[in-house]
């Protein structure tokens, strides 16, 4: 059972605790007590062996790809954290049966994990104390800390321990192994390099050893197998004394950006020598101030809610979302399972415009502009799949993973269990709105931050490929003289091969008019930038004349009678089944039927003209947004984790509030919760994005319409207030919403207008308003 109450004092709302040893369902708590810097991300896998623990250990951009139908995936690295255990000449691991007193726990503060328990041998009873954790301050170390003490008798404690290179991705041998070796007898290094990027990983681990508290300096056994480079440790430990093995580990790769680099990886073994001196407290000190400078008192979210639950799955959130994102190096973005497991290959999807994005630009422009800028790295990829597809312009990935590489999207998924044949994926051809979310994440950082030189130097050269891309991605109709996009998946993956999908259309033609009004702008006002993209991309008037052209007779569904905007050209005649069985079922109609049957069906995977309310809600009256949402959502069966944030903050916007708590709480819930196998292969990464968006943009009612900032709270009643910073055109503003006032403070130098409930406010320096 997961618990979420245990903390107190400082720490209360951010312990999340196991009570008992669950060994069939170690996934769960490997997932959701990951340990992460956004560098790298190590799961919480308990450091003794069960045979379906996944213990990866993931550092961000170091993508490789495997031969044949092999994915382009993030290599799950050296194994550090594991180590065998051997008490009276017997492995130590647990079963339900021969353990007390089991807790492990998450500090979401301090970023440690920690599990006690006491063992039952035959003969003896032994108390273990396991503690870990990744450093916020040095993105390179993790260490570890193991306390093993004797209850009845005296015990012969053996530990091994090192560098395991024996780790795969599901059986995927992604490294070479390159360098094993032992420095000064203690220190012990591996050099893996990844098959085909040729990436180097330089790891190191050493450690040390405390009787009660006296450090002993004996000399470990060197082990040296295949694939591991181990140290042996033996001790005849009194009953009552306590062993302690403390261990430190760095990763180090050759694309380090210099930020990041140590000089000579194949020395960092002196680095971590240097650091371990420190001792394992210290560092821990160390990373706990990092975690507080870096997310907890700059960016820290307070919920009043009558379900204290509300606050701790917010914290829960900022911590992953902390963990998962490479704030360090604009070559990389969010996987959409973060950092924490093999799922989706460590790939970004539009997740991180869509979702993710938001957090970073209201709360931390700057990790907001490094992921926009992983996207403008990516126009190279995405001119060649244009290129590849027979378009102009810039066409994103689906799935992307090395900026460079376009799309990753693998071709074939599982096999047909019936005919062996590989399933092919669709989306990588197909889901094509990808192109103008990632021309949407500009443009809202664009309008919330006003950071010009951004768009001198990147943005504009996105909005200007995207919408070239739609330009020659639009078809002509023998039926009208309009311009169609056929044979799409939209966000609804449940409908696939569809034609006009509202969302797909609106964005697309949304980002054609947005490029044209820049193009315009840049031309009057930016002569500079303007004779430098003109002559990069080949900008032309004519050309943009036919874009504006061209985006003018885009086809777009508006509301018929009853209001309804139709979803694609086919959802609403689409055959009714019974969904009852399938609402609260994640992903179960895809045991009955396979995703041909499903698409015959009236059925949806997730929001899909629901996210446009929520991207351009401004264009539509909320009696509308009401009937589509009362239309559309009772055929969702909300089987990604994308869907519940965006319908709770619609049915808010609607006024539906108690719904929109409701939705929350699923939510809050979709990791956290007691679905044991939920996440087993990662995090639900957009949908931390997502909880915050319910809060922040849904009950606090933060949105930007076009360049302007509005507050339009409504708190569900369970929520008496919510308190966040922000950084709005460059001003630290704090916004107190309360059930009946608003209060903002503009911490910054400059004046800032806000609105506030419609009403025009000035924000002066260092003054209040309530309204
Ligand atoms: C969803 C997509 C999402 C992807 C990655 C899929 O299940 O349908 O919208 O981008 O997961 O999170």
């Amino acid at each position: 059972m997961i618990l979420y109450n245990k903390g107190t004092g400082e720490y209360q709302n951010f312990l999340i605790t196991e009570d008992c040893f669950d060994e069939y369902n170690l996934g769960k708590t490997e997932t959701i007590m990951c340990q992460g810097n956004g560098y790298m991300c190590i799961r919480g896998a308990a450091e003794e062996n069960y045979p379906k623990k996944t213990a990866n250990t993931f550092i961000a951009g170091t993508f490789n790809k495997g031969p044949g139908y092999e994915p382009t995936e993030l290599p799950n690295t050296a194994d550090t954290f594991s180590m065998e255990i051997i008490i009276d000449g017997k492995r130590f691991f647990l079963t339900e049966d021969n353990v007390i007193d089991y807790d492990k726990t998450l500090n979401l503060k301090t970023g440690e994990l920690t599990r006690t328990f006491k063992y039952q041998t035959k003969d003896n009873l032994i108390s273990f104390e396991f503690t870990r954790f990744v450093s916020a301050d040095n993105l390179h170390l993790a260490a570890q800390r193991v306390k093993i003490t004797p209850l009845n008798k005296d015990a012969q404690i053996v530990i091994i321990s090192g560098i395991d290179s024996k780790t795969t991705n599901s059986g995927e041998a992604h490294f070479i192994d390159d360098t094993r070796r032992f420095f000064e007898k203690r220190f012990i290094f591996t050099k893996l390099t990844t098959t085909q990027s040729k990436i180097d990983f330089f790891i190191n681990a050493a450690h040390r050893i405390f009787l009660d508290d006296v450090e002993d300096h004996t000399l470990p056994q060197p082990l040296m197998n295949r694939r591991e480079a181990f140290q042996k440790y033996s001790f005849d430990i009194s009953v009552g004394s306590t062993l302690t093995i403390e261990k430190y580990i760095t990763y180090y790769t050759s694309i380090d950006n210099k930020n990041v680099a140590c000089e000579d990886n194949e020395k960092s073994y002196l680095i971590l020598k240097d650091i371990m001196g420190e001792g394992y407290e210290a560092l821990l000190k160390e990373s706990i101030a990092a975690l507080d400078t870096k997310l907890w008192s700059r960016d820290a979210i307070t919920i009043r809610s009558k379900n204290e639950f509300d606050q701790l799955a917010i914290n829960y959130a900022m911590y992953h979302l902390f963990a998962m994102t490479p704030a360090h190096d604009p070559r990389m973005n969010i996987g959409a399972k973060g950092l924490s497991g093999e799922g989706y290959k460590g790939h970004a999807f539009w997740d991180t415009e869509v979702f993710l994005l938001p957090r970073y630009i209201v709360q931390n422009p700057e990790v907001a502009k490094s992921l926009i800028e992983y996207r403008y790295h990516g126009l190279e990829g995405a001119r060649k799949k244009a290129k590849e597809n027979g378009f102009e312009g810039a066409m994103f990935p689906w799935e992307a993973a090395n900026p460079e590489d376009g799309e990753v999207t693998p071709i074939y998924g599982g096999m047909d269990v019936y005919t062996g044949e590989r399933e092919r994926i669709k989306t990588g051809f197909i889901e094509i709105h990808i192109t103008s979310d990632v021309a949407f994440g500009v443009y809202s950082y664009f309008n919330f931050t006003g950071d010009q030189e951004f768009m001198d130097n990147y943005g504009y050269e996105i909005l200007l490929e995207t919408a070239s891309f739609w330009s020659s991605r639009l078809e002509t109709s023998k039926e009208d003289d309009l311009l169609h996009i056929t044979n799409v998946i939209g966000p609804d993956e449940y409908t696939e091969h569809i034609d006009d999908n509202a969302y797909t259309n609106y964005l697309a033609k949304w980002n054609m008019d947005y490029a044209v009004k820049c193009y315009n702008d840049i031309k009057a006002n930016r002569p500079e930038v303007y004779a430098r993209l003109a002559k990069k991309i080949g900008l032309t008037d004519e050309m943009m004349a036919t874009i504006a052209e061209r985006a003018s007779k885009v086809y777009i569904p508006v509301p018929g009678e009853d209001l309804i905007i139709d979803q694609d050209t086919t959802y609403r005649a689409l055959e009714e089944i019974d969904l009852t069985k399938y609402r609260n079922n994640v992903m179960g109609i895809l045991k009955d039927y396979n995703l041909d049957q499903i698409s015959k069906f009236k059925v949806s995977k997730q929001a899909d003209i629901m996210v446009l309310f929520l991207l351009f809600g401004e264009n539509w009256s909320n009696e509308i947004k009401a009937a589509n949402f009362n239309y559309y959502e009772p055929y969702c069966l909300h089987d990604s984790s994308l869907s519940f944030s965006t319908h709770c903050i619609l049915a808010n916007d609607i006024g539906n509030t108690t719904y929109s708590y409701e939705l929350f709480k699923k939510a809050t819930t979709i990791d956290l919760g007691q679905d044991m196998k939920a996440c087993d292969a990662g995090v639900h990464a957009a949908s931390y994005g997502g909880i915050w968006q319910c809060v922040i943009n849904g009950f606090a009612g933060l949105r930007m319409i076009g360049t302007d900032l509005h507050f339009n709270p409504r708190l569900p009643e369970e929520i008496q207030g919510i308190t966040f910073n922000m950084i709005y055109k460059g001003q630290t503003l704090k916004a107190k919403i309360e059930k009946e006032e608003i209060t903002l403070t503009n911490l910054g130098e400059e004046t800032v207008t806000v609105f506030v409930k419609g009403e025009e406010v000035t924000l002066q320096n260092g003054l209040n308003i309530t309204r």
